[in-house]
Formats: C-alpha cells, sequence, structure tokens
C-alpha cells in the first residue's frame, strides 16, 4: 500500500503526534458508524430520539436500551489493526489519542494515552447525584429496558456525552493540550461535522502543526488539511507505522 511520502516524513519527524478519531477507526471492528448512507446508526435511528437529554426525560427506558444494546456490540467485538498500530507505534514516539469513540477499542488495543471527549458506554453514572454506576452491559431482550435505580433513587444513564452538552470539561482541556503540543495530527475516521471536537484540527493548524487526514471517503474537513490519505484505519495505520519504523 503507498503511504504518502510527505506522512511519513511528517511522522517521523514529529516531535509530538496527536490523533484524533471518530467512529471509522472502529468500523472495521464491526462497529457502526453514525453517518455512513445505509451502515450508519443515524441512518437508521433519529439521533433527537436517542441522543439527547430532552430524550432521555421523555423516555429513558428507550434510550437505556439502545445503549445497552451498543454495548453488547462492543464487547463482542475486537480492535482492530489500526488500534493494534497505534498502541505499538506509542511506545516509541511520543503519541497523544484523542477519541470521539464511546468504546474502548484503542484500550483494549494496548493504548494508554487515550483521552474520551464524548464519554463511554463502559462508565454509566447517575442522572441525579452523579455516582458512577458499574457497567453491566446486556443485550437488551426488547425495545425498552428502564434503566437501574442509583441507591439515592435517581437514574443511572449512559456516560455518553448527548447532543446539547457540554465535553466533559477535564477531557476536553487535555484534547485541547494535546492539539496545541503536537506538531503532526492525523485525523482518523471523523466526518469532521460535530463540534467541538472538529475544531481540534484547526486548533492544531493554527498552532503550526501539519494536519492529516485518513478515511476512505471525503470530509467536511478534507479541503482544509494538509496531507489526504483515501485509506481505512485498518489498512492506513499499520502501513505508516511500517514506513516509521521500518
Ligand atoms: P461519523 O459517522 O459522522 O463519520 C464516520 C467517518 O468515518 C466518515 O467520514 C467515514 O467516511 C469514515 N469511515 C468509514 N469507514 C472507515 C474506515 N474503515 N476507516 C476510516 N474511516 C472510515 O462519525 P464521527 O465523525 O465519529 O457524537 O461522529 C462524530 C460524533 O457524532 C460522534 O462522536 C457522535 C456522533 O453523533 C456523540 O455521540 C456526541
Amino acid at each position: 500500500m503507498e503511504v504518502p511520502p510527505t506522512l511519513v516524513e511528517k511522522a517521523r519527524t514529529a516531535r509530538s503526534i496527536t490523533v484524533l478519531t471518530g467512529a471509522g477507526m472502529s468500523a472495521e471492528s464491526g462497529l457502526p458508524t453514525f453517518r455512513d448512507a445505509q451502515t450508519g446508526l443515524w441512518a437508521r435511528y433519529d439521533p433527537m430520539t436517542l441522543a439527547t437529554p430532552e430524550a432521555w426525560r421523555e423516555d429513558p427506558a428507550l434510550v437505556w436500551a439502545w445503549y445497552q444494546k451498543r454495548g453488547a456490540m462492543l464487547q463482542t467485538a475486537e480492535p482492530n489493526a489500526g488500534h493494534l498500530a497505534l498502541a505499538t507505534w506509542s511506545k516509541f514516539q511520543d503519541i497523544r489519542i484523542v477519541t470521539q469513540n464511546v468504546d474502548d477499542l484503542h484500550e483494549r488495543a494496548g493504548s494508554t494515552n487515550v483521552i474520551h471527549v464524548h464519554g463511554s458506554l463502559l462508565t454509566p453514572y447517575c442522572d441525579s447525584c452523579h455516582t458512577p454506576y458499574p457497567a453491566d452491559v446486556e443485550e437488551p431482550t426488547g425495545e425498552r429496558v428502564p434503566p437501574p435505580k442509583c441507591a439515592c433513587g435517581g437514574l443511572i444513564r449512559p456516560g455518553v456525552v448527548w447532543f446539547g452538552e457540554m465535553l466533559p470539561e477535564d477531557a476536553f482541556a487535555r484534547a485541547i493540550d494535546a492539539a496545541q503540543r503536537c506538531d503532526l495530527m492525523i485525523v482518523v475516521g471523523t466526518s469532521g461535522i460535530v463540534y467541538p471536537a472538529a475544531g481540534l484540527a484547526q486548533l492544531a493548524q493554527s498552532n503550526g502543526a501539519s494536519v492529516a487526514e485518513i478515511n476512505p471517503a471525503e470530509t467536511e474537513a478534507s479541503s482544509q488539511v494538509d496531507i489526504r490519505w483515501r485509506a481505512t484505519a485498518a489498512t492506513a495505520l499499520p502501513a505508516l507505522l511500517a514506513q516509521v519504523n521500518p
């Protein structure tokens, strides 16, 4: 597979690399993306009925069952060659991974430098007192499953960020730091339309970093990045790693 030579050069010489990942990173692990026509989650479900605080207030059992279903899917998924390449690469270069994904495939691949800006399927918590609740992902039996209750009486909600909610402050501050400190940002498998996460690439670029995009399709960000590579995460990242560390 042909790796863009400028990307190899930038990667070899970078003092610090930040990798921004989106749903496409986990597509080859069998987890659906959000916006791909036909297979994307939002092609089959309406985000406004599932991924907003209003939806949760309206029908918590529907929302809880949907996230339990995604959690169950995650349990049977495995990190792909792209996740594994990033984990290996982090052993010899300063790499931070900022992910919009709510899965744990980067961690299961062995990465320890992962910042989750949209939360996680594995960190449910009480929506009243915010106490964490142990994740117990069971395949839902129907379209509605009542969420568990906290000792305080509050409902346990998924640990993900919904449309209209603030990003976790600490994680986003670390993501900004990672964007500002890197001299190469590699954007993998994201459509680049959900802000503020999508703004991290512009932030990196305005601080002097080169930005490379790995994505089989054109995105909102394609016209602004320095290097465009039309390839998938699980094929491109191992090929890049092999060139950087032959
Ligand atoms: P999207 O579904 O919007 O975009 C997925 C991107 O992955 C698209 O640009 C695809 O072309 C690309 N893609 C598909 N297969 C790929 C592969 N094998 N390798 C590399 N790229 C591939 O997902 P996100 O950009 O992650 O937010 O979506 C951003 C946010 O919107 C999500 O975090 C979620 C969603 O609503 C919240 O839940 C808050």
